[in-house]
């Protein structure tokens, strides 16, 4: 259970702040104003509600689903929608771990996992990545902000040495299980989405990804 994530939740943001300014924000909110408005949205692994905030906003007549494995994490999304002004009624708060997590039997048209992903091992993205890619509508949308290890040059040394120290931190402080990052890009693609578009911040260790359900066109009949 991530409950390790309560500790850090009262300073979340100012951590952020001190440690990355906007860049972080930016990242998630990359695509906010090309997708589509969605109906449901299910958010994982949100935190302290900084994009649910944003989201809430854009999209007041979606409703959406909120699950994270930190109480304390929930509390400060609550209390960041409150602060913002805005109705939290169609907000719905799931304490829990998405590694245990029994879905709803519902869908979703837009699916937000925003620096969720690294926290987990391949073998643990394996099992969360289909479970939730299948709870996706047709043309769904996934929205992924994560770090990333740029392919070669200085950017990839400097990427290696801040995802070390990182993971360092969040292994200790949290009890993260994950030592190192995994894309998710190919359990994605192997779910039926396909990357629509991605942006790269802060000399590519950064990245925010659009992501389509397209899974259904690709099973063409092409034998007759
Ligand atoms: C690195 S924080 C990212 C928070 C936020 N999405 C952001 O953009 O900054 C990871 C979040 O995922 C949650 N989390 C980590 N492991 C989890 C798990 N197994 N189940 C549910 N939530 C988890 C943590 O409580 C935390 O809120």
């Amino acid at each position: 259970m991530a409950t390790g994530f309560d500790r850090l939740a009262p300073h979340y943001r100012w951590m952020e702040r001190v440690l990355a300014g906007s860049k972080l924000q930016h990242c998630r909110i990359a695509f906010l104003d090309t997708i589509p408005a969605p109906r449901r949205v299910l958010l994982l692994g949100e935190g302290n509600g900084r994009f649910l905030v944003e989201l809430v906003r854009a999209h007041p007549r979606a409703s959406f689903m909120c699950v994270d494995g930190s109480v304390r994490m929930l509390d400060c999304a609550r209390a960041q929608l409150q602060a913002c002004g805005l109705n939290g009624d169609a907000v719905q708060f799931i304490h829990a771990d998405v590694l245990n997590w029994s879905p709803p039997a519902e869908q979703f048209d837009l699916i937000v996992s925003h620096f969720f992903l690294d926290c987990f091992r391949r073998d643990q993205l394996e099992k969360i990545v289909p479970v939730i890619g299948a709870l996706a509508t047709r043309e769904a949308r996934w929205l992924l902000a994560d770090f990333r290890e740029p392919p070669k040059g200085w950017m990839k040394w400097r990427a290696r040495l801040i995802l070390g120290l990182m993971y360092l931190f969040f292994r200790r402080v949290t009890r993260l299980p994950a030592g190192s990052l995994t894309p998710p890009d190919g359990l994605l693609m192997a779910s039926g989405f396909v990357l629509r578009e991605r942006r790269l911040f802060d000399w590519g260790l950064l990245h925010s990804d659009l992501w389509v359900k397209e899974g259904d066109f690709l099973t063409t009949d092409a034998s007759g």
